[in-house]
């Protein structure tokens, strides 16, 4: 049997697909990557337009940061959390470079949502007996309990109503479907002034959580006003304010974080992907100083086996090393302003294209099926497991070469940190061709 088939035999047989029915999963198998380009084991070759789950953020094949991993493996592959180990205050210095001002103390876990679980139990820890933590409905944190519980989309609806009592959701400062049906500037930013109406009324409100810029459910960038006011509303009703940066840190937005665009200081900042730009699996639950001194003479009741693992740590210094060497920023910057354009440039051409969001290298591509802005498929949809366009356009944009990550009615475009033009084009290309099957099927 053809090597590739018996792989994807084995893989289908024994292992779960995620999110997803099992029937008929078909993975592509994949051998290699490099840059921003992996390639199959017949050697053909795919450009890397989201980066995998945005988390790719370095590409593929970094020697320097596979080295740094594996001088740590090969030195002390592992020492229990409650022992010190050099790469952990490395990984520290490192990430105190980085990280807000006034975030200065981690705990280090294994994905975004453990990151997120431990950011849940230190506000309920410090803010006892608030124990309530608002949460928007387009957002997803995570599949853990704690973090499918304060995930407002789809996702939480299998496990409900299972799930951690003391979350409350608020709308989001999506514009281009605005929940509140108002319009920018002159809504006066309702959708963040609700807020302080909501916490007076809930009391006992611990914490609010927000992605900084809507990540999977659709790159919904806010409006300026909009994370100052927030952050402003969390102080003034003493709730703490937590960034969930999994995906937008990490120089993804032009800026180490996204909170930066807005010169917004969280109380917690949690990240993860990008962190070891996905060489090892690492989260980080980073706090500032108050919150640190909180757990002096307060038990700190949490932990993992693989907390704060030598390995993964290791990855942290030489990916911030990594970054800088390539010049992170300002080249996020140019690149980002060129595709910008470029996926502007395909919105003109495109009925069916609605709304092109994003900053940096972090875009979304919203399709719309006909003159009122309908999406192709929505969440019910997604729930139920039915196949939905924009997953036929990704299958065929990946047959033509290029990888996009997608949901109901968008595609995610965010390649990896390290791309240049010429990759750029040949994504929008791919996007070009397959966006125009959507075109025939879109109605006035
Ligand atoms: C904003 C955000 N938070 C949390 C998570 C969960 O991270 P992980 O899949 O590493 O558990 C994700 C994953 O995509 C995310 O985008």
């Amino acid at each position: 049997m053809d090597e590739d088939v018996l792989t994807k035999n084995l893989i289908k047989q024994h292992t779960f697909r995620t999110w997803g029915k099992q029937k008929n999963w078909d993975p592509l198998v994949i051998k290699e990557g490099k840059g921003a380009y992996f390639y199959d084991s017949k050697g053909n070759k795919y450009l890397d337009f989201s980066s995998q789950f945005i988390n790719v953020n370095l590409g593929y094949g970094n020697e320097n940061v596979i080295k740094a991993i594996e001088k740590q493996l090969e030195t002390l592959q592992y020492i229990n959390p409650s022992l010190g180990v050099s790469i952990r205050a490395e990984a520290s210095r490192a990430l105190l470079e980085v990280m807000p001002k006034n975030i200065t103390k981690f705990f280090f876990s294994t994905s975004g949502t453990e990151a997120n679980e431990a950011a849940i139990k230190i506000i309920r820890l410090i803010k006892r007996p608030s124990f309530k933590i608002l949460s928007r409905y387009r957002s997803y944190h995570g599949s853990t309990e704690g973090s499918i519980s304060l995930t407002g989309d789809y996702r939480r609806w299998f496990v409900e109503p299972n799930i951690m009592p003391g979350v409350v959701r608020f709308p989001e400062p999506y514009c281009f479907r605005c929940p509140l049906k108002l319009k920018y500037p002159d809504c006066g930013i309702a959708c963040a002034n609700y807020v302080d109406y909501i916490i007076k009324q809930e009391k006992h409100v611990a914490g609010i959580i927000v992605e900084p810029i809507t990540g999977t459910n659709g790159v919904i960038v806010p409006p300026k006003e909009y994370m100052p006011l927030l952050r402003k509303i969390a102080m003034e009703n003493d709730v703490l304010f937590i960034a969930d940066e999994v995906m937008t840190g990490w120089g993804r937005v032009g800026e180490w974080f996204a909170v930066n665009l807005w010169g917004v200081e969280p109380d917690i900042l949690t990240t993860a992907k990008g962190a070891s730009a996905s060489y090892v699996p690492i989260g980080i639950t980073g706090v500032s100083k108050e919150i640190g001194d909180f757990f002096e003479d307060n038990v700190f009741a949490h932990g993992h086996t693989f907390e704060a693992h030598p390995v993964s740590l290791a990855a942290i210094p030489a990916v911030i090393s990594e970054y800088k060497r390539v010049n992170l920023l300002p080249h996020v910057r140019e690149m980002g302003k060129y595709l910008g354009k470029r996926l502007n440039e395909l919105k003109e051409r495109h009925i069916s294209i609605g709304d092109v969001r994003g900053v940096g290298l972090f875009w979304a591509v919203e399709l719309v099926k006909d003159g009122k802005n309908t999406p192709f498929a929505d969440y019910n949809d997604k729930y139920e497991g039915k196949p939905i366009l924009l997953d036929l356009l990704a299958k065929k944009a990946l047959e033509s070469g290029v990888f996009v990550y997608n949901g109901p009615s968008w595609f995610i475009i965010a390649p990896p940190l390290v791309v240049e033009k010429e990759d750029i084009d040949k994504g929008v290309e791919a996007l070009d061709k397959v966006i125009r099957e959507a075109d025939n099927q879109y109605r006035n």
